[in-house]
């Protein structure tokens, strides 16, 4: 019996063996038939699968040990393919690979749907990152029950439509790192992933989410928690959940909605390192419980609308602007502003004040709502605004208050008794509210109005269906007004009423006299301070009135020209409010750039351009930053449109390789832009006039990485970002680098939004001689494959160190691209071409004919052969690498090796930029660099403008 099981058992054996002959070959394959025959459709799908240098006959994967392929025993458990360029779709029936257990396919360009990755049960880790990718089946989460690590981050997964996270992935429950960072997820935060106890890093940047986060991600185990940077409306609502992620190391809500303050729990989260919450609309202020965490060494708070002080703090901190009382940290509020911000506190800083009470003074400054007499506060008058909260007992702390009108909102809770004390309250107005008992005792020569509270006055109808019963019988409680006449009008209750409602009339007439006038006044007051011809106002859009765009006003009062441009229309969008540009945060002072530059000294210049000087400035807390000052002489309307070009494009555009605006004034003649600043200057400084500047000249290897850091901001410019940004003036001497000579491209000056659908405009033309494409110079015409042709001429820059155009040289060579057209066919010729700064080894050889090659395809005479962006980016970025060897751990190339120091991951990333396998494109566009360094949009006289 035992014997006859054996028996058919090896017979079965010789058989499979007897399949296993591989085709038109007498070699015995190892490998499963099955398997076998998925990696033969994983070939013919591929465009070139040359690049994998697999046998293509004869040979068996894993007998022969193919490379890129791993087996145990007969099966394949491991494809390992990043960084090759791949370019085809995967076979439907992939999930065939049973015994999978890790996958890297990272960094290629494979393309079309994922085939489904259902059933996959041994499947621990999947790359799938950075490819091109473009439907995600409903069941690719199927049943994979042993994954631990996810990665699809920057694939256009169901562009259209959007994608949410199919609750299957509930099922993963050993997952510890997921990675969905710019793949196109709409809706909600998923509830399920707040049950996923395993979850040590989620990344959700760059997509389309919206919501809350849900209340269940209470507790959550995360160490990372990204999800900065939504497109549309972002997130909103409180960030209290996160103060119970007690493990997380790295919080980045940066680029949303959120509102509320910031929690004071969150001191429990003592293992903080790094804090982004910038770009939101926090109130409040900072809590002592954040600025005091032990570990914590980069907080970015910009704005935002935080109020009170400035933390001083030891750590890397980005704070302006925000709504704070002053301007250097460590410097406290007056008493003043800060019994003002109790009252705002118990209120929950409504969101308008939060904006508009800033600074020190609350008299000098005309504080919406606050009325003041010989430069004290003198009264609140904040009726019908929606106040949600209580009446703050630090009103009591504002000794001049003569009046306090807040009736008709939201407040509840009891009256203070440290109003009571106020010795020059006339009137006390909370009618129309929810306040409770006891009322304090007022003096008599106070007018206390309470009716329309129904625990004060139950007379009245309820507002709401109350929730427990009047308690206007307690003592000492609740007359329905008190002052000087209540006992006159204490008797019949039909009589009160009447005279309530009369007093209310009387008192509602003054009220609205009281607010015109105050109106009036306050614009009086604010002309007053900004007496200049010509002013920019933008307003920000109005939180309650959505479909209110932002309006840019351009106000020439000195010859009574007044013309309003709706900025998105200006710069030809409108197509939907999710990019209106909030720049009424960037608001700063010129007073404050005024200083910080000392009165724009000619010792500060940083470079000069075409409409203005770029100055270095900085701040207390030592952060660097560049203003770029309009010459008042030169306040054409064009150099008007550039610079509301310049607000409204930089304001939306954020990525680690653009150079960020961090605000701009706009006061009188005086218009200024304030940029991060770029330490080491414009990348043509150190191509062409590096012995002059005394500087060494650029290696290879860093050039290669400014090209592909230019690549990348290019490749985001035209297809990553929401709409398609076209620059028009990309040149060297508009790259910049900053400490680590990493390059970022400033000056959008230039940039128009592409219109939506085509990417080809006839328009007036921009950008410089040299770098200009054939077409554009010729005809006009604009579209993303300009700014491929004036890449191709920085990339020959790098190549030969020569600069576009000079009239100087010989006839043959004057205009780069042309002679580099002939020059880059020939390896000899193209060697003697290299810049002589450079030492060229055989290896850099033949990366430079590599990159000499992209040279040439995107400065092809026609448009449509110039590769995308893309394409620039896929070919660098293994060059970069090359360098910079990556460890092959499958751990590290998410770029998160959680048995490493924080501080240590984060300067790899910061360093490393995207040559990490995974991480290609950049996480910190909205926000600042950590370095206090960062910027500047350096005009260098050389630039030939
Ligand atoms: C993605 O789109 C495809 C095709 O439209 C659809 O069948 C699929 O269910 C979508 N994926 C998800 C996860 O919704
Ligand atoms: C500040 O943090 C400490 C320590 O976690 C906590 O005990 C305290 O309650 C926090 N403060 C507030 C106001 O929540
Ligand atoms: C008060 O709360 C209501 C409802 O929650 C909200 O609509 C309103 O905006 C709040 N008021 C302020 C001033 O924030
Ligand atoms: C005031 O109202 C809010 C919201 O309705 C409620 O949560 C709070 O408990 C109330 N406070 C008092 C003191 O009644
Ligand atoms: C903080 O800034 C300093 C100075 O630029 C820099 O060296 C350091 O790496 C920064 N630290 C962090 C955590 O970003």
């Amino acid at each position: 019996m035992e014997e006859e099981l054996f028996m058919g058992a090896s017979f079965k054996f010789l058989f499979a063996l007897s399949t296993l002959l591989c085709l038109n070959s007498i070699v015995w394959c190892a490998t499963d038939p099955n398997d076998f025959a998925i990696l033969q459709e994983f070939v013919k799908g591929l465009d070139n699968p040359e690049v994998l240098k697999w046998p293509s006959s004869g040979s068996d994967p894993c007998g022969d040990s193919w490379p890129y392929i791993f087996c145990s025993a007969s099966r394949i458990n491991q494809i390992q393919t990043k960084d090759l360029n791949l370019r085809g779709t995967l076979p439907k029936d992939f999930n065939k690979l049973t015994e999978l257990s890790n996958l890297g396919l990272q960094n290629n360009e494979l393309s079309g749907s994922l085939p489904s990755f259902s059933g996959l049960s041994k499947l621990e880790k999947a790359y799938l990152g950075n490819n091109k990718f473009d439907t995600i089946p409903s069941d690719f989460f199927n049943g994979l029950t042993s994954l631990q690590v996810l990665s699809l981050e920057y694939n256009p997964l169901n562009e259209s439509t959007g994608w949410t996270l199919p609750l299957d992935l509930k099922d993963s429950a050993q997952l510890t790192n997921l990675s969905l960072t710019e793949c196109n997820l709409v809706g909600p935060l998923p509830d399920f992933l707040g049950s996923m106890n395993s979850l040590a890093v989620l990344e959700m940047s760059y997509n389309n989410l919206s919501g809350e986060i849900p209340a269940n991600y209470s507790g959550m185990q995360l160490q990372v928690l990204k999800l900065n940077n939504q497109f549309g409306p972002g997130l909103s609502g409180s960030i209290d959940v996160v103060a119970s992620m007690t493990q997380l190391t790295l919080l980045w809500l940066h680029g949303n909605s959120f509102t509320g303050p910031i929690p004071t729990t969150i001191g429990a989260c003592t293992s903080l390192k790094q804090v982004w919450l910038n770009d939101n609309k926090l109130v409040g202020i900072i809590p002592d419980n954040l600025t005091a965490l032990p570990e914590l060494q980069a907080l970015r708070v910009q704005n935002n609308k935080l109020m009170g002080p400035i933390p001083k703090v030891s750590f890397n901190f980005t704070y302006i602007p925000n709504s704070f009382c002053q301007t250097t940290p460590g410097e406290a509020c007056s008493p003043e502003v800060n019994a003002l911000l109790g009252f705002l506190g118990d209120v929950n800083y409504p969101l308008k004040l939060a904006d508009a009470w800033t600074g020190n003074d609350p008299c000098g400054s005309s504080w919406f709502g606050v009325s003041c007499a010989r430069n004290n506060v003198s009264g609140i008058n904040l009726p019908n605004f929606k106040l949600n909260g209580t009446l703050s007992p630090s009103l009591g702390k504002l000794t001049s208050l003569t009046a306090i009108t807040l009736s008709g909102n939201n407040l509840n809770g009891t009256i203070p008794s440290d109003l009571a004390k106020l010795s020059l309250l006339k009137m006390l107005n909370i009618a129309d509210n929810d306040i409770g008992p006891p009322v304090p005792n007022f003096s008599n020569g106070v007018k206390v109005v309470v009716n329309g509270n129904p625990k004060l006055d139950p007379t009245a109808p309820p507002k709401s269906p109350p929730t427990d019963s009047p308690e206007g019988g307690s003592p000492g409680s609740s007359p329905n007004s008190r002052g000087s006449n209540s006992s006159d009008a204490s008797k019949g209750s039909s009589k009160l009423k009447l005279v309530i409602i009369i007093v209310a009339i009387v008192v509602g007439v003054l009220l609205i006299s009281v607010v015109l006038l105050f109106v009036y006044f306050h614009r009086k007051a604010k002309k007053g301070t900004y007496p200049a011809p010509t002013s920019i106002v933008i307003h920000p859009r109005d939180s309650s009135d959505p479909g209110n765009a932002v309006k840019v006003v351009v106000a020439d009062n000195a010859n009574n020209r007044d013309t309003s441009s709706d900025l998105q229309t200006s710069i030809g969008s409108g197509s939907s409010d999710t990019h209106v540009i909030e720049a009424g945060n960037l608001v700063v002072s010129v007073q404050i750039l005024r200083n910080v530059t000392k009165n724009f000294s000619s010792d500060q210049e940083l470079g000069r351009g075409g409409f203005g000087v770029v100055y270095k400035g900085e701040l207390h807390d030592g952060t660097q930053i560049a203003v770029k000052r309009m010459e008042s002489g030169v306040l054409s309307s064009k150099a008007f449109d550039e610079f509301q070009a310049e607000i409204a494009v930089l304001s939306k555009v954020r990525h680690r390789n653009l150079v960020s605006l961090l605000g701009f004034s706009a006061d009188g003649s005086e218009k200024l832009l304030v940029y991060e600043y770029m330490p080491k200057g414009a990348l043509s400084k150190h191509l062409f006039h590096w012995k002059e500047a005394n500087v060494d000249p650029l290696s290879w290897k860093r050039r290669l990485n400014i090209a592909l850091d230019v690549a990348r901001a290019m490749e985001y410019l035209h297809s990553l970002a929401h709409q398609s940004f076209i620059h028009r003036d990309l040149k060297s001497s508009n790259i910049l680098l900053d400490d680590d000579y990493r390059a970022k491209v400033s000056d959008f000056g230039l940039v128009k939004l592409a219109p939506d659908g085509k990417n080809s405009v006839a328009t007036r033309l921009a950008g410089t001689f040299g770098y200009l494409a054939p077409e554009y110079a010729v005809t006009g015409k604009v579209s993303t494959k300009i700014d491929v042709f004036s890449f191709g001429v920085v990339l020959i820059e790098l190549i030969t160190g020569m600069t576009a155009l000079d009239e100087d040289r010989p006839e043959e060579t004057r205009h780069l691209a042309s002679w580099f057209y002939h020059v880059k066919f020939n390896k000899e010729k193209l060697r003697n071409s290299i810049d002589k700064s450079l030492d060229i080894s055989e290896e850099t050889f033949e990366e430079i004919c590599t990159v000499a090659e992209l040279a040439g395809h995107c400065t092809a005479r026609e448009p449509h052969q110039r590769p995308e962006m893309g394409h620039a980016v896929n070919v660098l970025a293994p060059l970069v690498d090359k360098w910079k060897p990556v460890k092959e751990d499958m751990d590290e190339s998410l770029g998160i090796d959680l048995g490493q120091p924080l501080l240590q991951m984060v300067k790899g990333w910061q360093a490393a930029d995207g040559s990490t396998s995974s991480f290609g494109l950049d996480d910190s566009k909205g926000s600042i660099p950590a370095r206090p360094a960062g910027f500047a949009d350096s005009f260098t006289s050389a630039d030939g403008r």
